[in-house]
This record gives structure tokens, sequence and C-alpha cells, in this order.
């Protein structure tokens, strides 16, 4: 059966060019890059050429690029690191302020400012469209905020955060903006100018990279503290042997992302608009969530009346389907996404699609004919229909 793959946002799958520069980093930059040795000055030399490459792409200056373990630490780094480098220089800003559908990352590193170093924390809502209004974090934010936490683009739902407007928020009391810009790095033109962003954390996987590598930079203002010591890697940052391989196919990854970005774009998004549209005519009781502009074009989400979600993910696997049915923190705990929660809609038969530039408008087709047939029939199994 031929597959179709609608789970980008969870993980995209390898490019081949990356694919590619991580068997030849492999084989020649192995060896300890801090080493004064041939074979150290090697893995060196391909480190700081990613580094150069990936930096100069989000406009950081390299020296304020850190490499860490994937998204997730990335996020740590930024939301802990940051509050570490403050207390280290006696400042006495305890405040941070997230969004209410920030990823599980986000949410649980500021939950831990809270119980663990008693920060205060300011939770902002959001509309029934996911955005946060800016007049909403400037009340909230006070002479003593350190950071606001913010995403980019929503994981489930594809909404984009006025970032900018939220900056001015920020800097009007001094505060950082940390961007969790997971969902739109190698997706979006995303600059740490363009946000308006102090920091900014990125997911490699997101963007065809290899599983594993994240990244966060830092511009002027942005300041973190390592979360482990233990060596003088990273300018002190992050400590730990770097990933050499990963990392330069990271930077590969995100070239050729940014080459097709405006490609991939258009595409994707004549894709999306399609699917908003068609999806809700083809079957009835359905809710397409989140705004039709200023949206990720790779994600649509959508619910159902009267199905249960992960029946609906098997069934369409079993059709040739691959998506997902919420967010990576709700799926094993059974309770509806928090992200559909916070924006009051309806949480039933949640299922996200999120599809790269070659799924098109045939296969799109294709798909809602499939997706009513089966969500028909699982109201008929369960005698709703
Ligand atoms: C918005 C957002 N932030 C952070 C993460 C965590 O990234 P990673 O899976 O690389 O740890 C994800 C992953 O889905 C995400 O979507």
């Amino acid at each position: 059966m031929n597959r179709i793959y609608l789970d980008h946002a969870s993980a995209w799958p390898l490019r081949p060019e990356a694919r590619q520069a991580l068997a030849d980093a492999a084989t020649m930059a192995w060896a300890d890059p801090t080493r004064g040795h041939q074979e150290g000055r090697a893995a060196r030399d391909l480190l700081d050429r990613a580094s150069a490459t990936v930096a100069f792409a989000l406009g950081a200056d390299e020296r304020d690029l850190v490499w860490t373990s994937g998204g997730t630490e990335a996020v740590h780094l930024a939301v802990l690191g940051s509050a570490r480098a403050a207390e280290r220089r006696g400042e006495r800003r305890r405040h941070v302020v997230c969004s209410a559908v920030e990823h599980s990352s986000v949410l649980r590193a500021c939950e831990r400012l809270r119980t663990e170093h008693g920060y205060d924390l300011d939770v902002v809502g959001v509309d029934a469209s996911g955005a946060v209004d800016p007049d909403a974090v400037a009340a909230v934010v006070r002479d003593d905020t350190l950071a606001v936490h913010v995403q980019h683009a929503n994981h489930e739902i594809g909404t984009l955060q006025p970032t900018h407007e939220l900056a001015n928020a920020c800097h009007r009391v001094g505060a950082l903006l940390h961007v969790d810009a997971c969902q739109t790095v190698g997706q979006l033109g995303v600059t740490l100018d363009q946000l308006g962003a102090d920091l900014l954390s990125a997911s490699g996987a997101k963007f065809g990279g290899p599983r594993g590598v994240g990244l966060l930079v830092l511009g002027p203002r942005g300041r973190i503290a390592a979360l482990q010591e233990g060596d003088e890697r990273q300018r002190r940052r992050r400590a730990g042997l770097e990933d050499v391989a990963g990392i330069a196919a990271t930077a590969v990854a995100l070239e050729v992302a940014r080459a097709e970005l405006q490609t991939a774009y258009s595409s994707r998004e004549v894709v999306r608009r399609r699917l908003r549209e068609r999806l809700p005519a083809a079957v009835e009781d359905l809710q397409v969530h989140g705004p039709l502009a200023d949206a990720h074009p790779g994600i649509v989400a959508v619910s159902a009346l009267y199905v249960d979600g992960e029946a609906l993910v098997g069934e369409l696997d079993r059709a040739g389907y691959a998506v997902h049915s919420g967010s990576s923190c709700a799926s094993d705990s059974g309770r509806p996404s928090h992200v559909l929660v916070a924006m009051g809609v309806l949480t039933h038969g949640h299922v996200r699609l999120s599809f790269g530039p070659s799924f098109d408008l045939a296969q799109a087709d294709a798909f809602v004919a499939t997706y009513a047939d089966t969500v028909r029939a699982l109201r008929r199994r369960g005698g709703l229909g």
C-alpha cells in the first residue's frame, strides 16, 4: 500500500542530503573537536562550519549558538538557563510568563521554575484561534519579569503568534522574549530580528535533520547559564561532547529547507486551504481549528463529534495515512489536548495533519474522501451514524 505520511510536525523525514552528510561526517569527523590533533581539528572544522551556517540563517552570531540534544533541551536551557544566569548576575527578576498553548516542554520547564525555584508564573490564555493577545501579556509583565516564553507556531493547530508585539511588551519592562520556534525554523523565514526574540529554540528533526539535535540562539540581550556542567565547551553554556555528525547534518538540512522555503510554503498553503474548505463539507459535525491567515502552512487540525481520536488514527493508519491525534504530552494520558482546551474548542475525535511539500491537491482530496468515510463508519459502529 502506498503510505502517506502526515506527521511532519512530530518528525520530518530525514532529508537525503542530511543522511549523506551524517554518513560522511561520521566517517571523517568523529573525533573530539576540542582536541589539537588532526582528527580533532577535522571535527572542529566541521562543527565551526555548521555553526556558522545555522547562526547566519537565524540572524545570530555563531558564538551565540548553543547545540543541544533536541528542542526539549533547548527550551529547558532557555527557561531554566536564563533564570540561572540572572540569579548569578544578582538580578531580582523572579517572574516568568508563558502561554497556555505552549509545548509541554515549555509548560513543564516554567512549572519547574515555579515549584522548585519559587518563581511566580503567569500562564496567559488564548482566543478561539489559539492566538495570544499582546495586551494580555502587557497586562501581566512587571518590573521583575525575567522572561516571556512563547512559541512561534503552535505544534497542534499551526497558529502563528504575534511575536513582535509580544517583544514590545517584554522589552518595555526589560524582560526577555524567548520564542520556541521548533515548528517554524526551516519552514518559514525565521530570524531573531524578524521575531523580535532574545532567545530562539529549534529542533533539527522538525526540518529534516537527524533526530536528537536541537539548538538555542541568543540575541544581544540573551543570557543563559549551563544546566549541566563538566567542561568548557560551547562557551560553558552546555557541557558534553557535541554530536558533530548530527550537527553537520542539521546544518545541511537547514540549508536545503531554506533553499525550498518559498516553493514549499506556497504549495502547502494551497493544500492547507483546500483541506480547511473540503473537510467540513465532506462530513457533518466537524470543527477545523486555527486561523485562516497567520498560520503554519503545513498544519491542519480537525475535530469530529461522536468519534474517538485514537480510533480514528488507527483506522486512518490502516487506510494508509499516518496522522497524529493530539499533543505528544496528552497522547499517553487519554486526556484532551491542553491546546484545544485552552482554545475552548471541540476536543472530540481530534486529528492533526502535518504535511510536507510533496503532499498535493489530488492526495489531499483523496484523504478527505477516506477521512469522511472513516468518520462515518466509526460513527455507525458507535451507533451514532
Ligand atoms: C513547539 C515545540 N516545542 C518543542 C518541541 C520539542 O522538540 P524535540 O522533540 O526536538 O525535543 C516540539 C516537538 O514537537 C514542539 O513542537
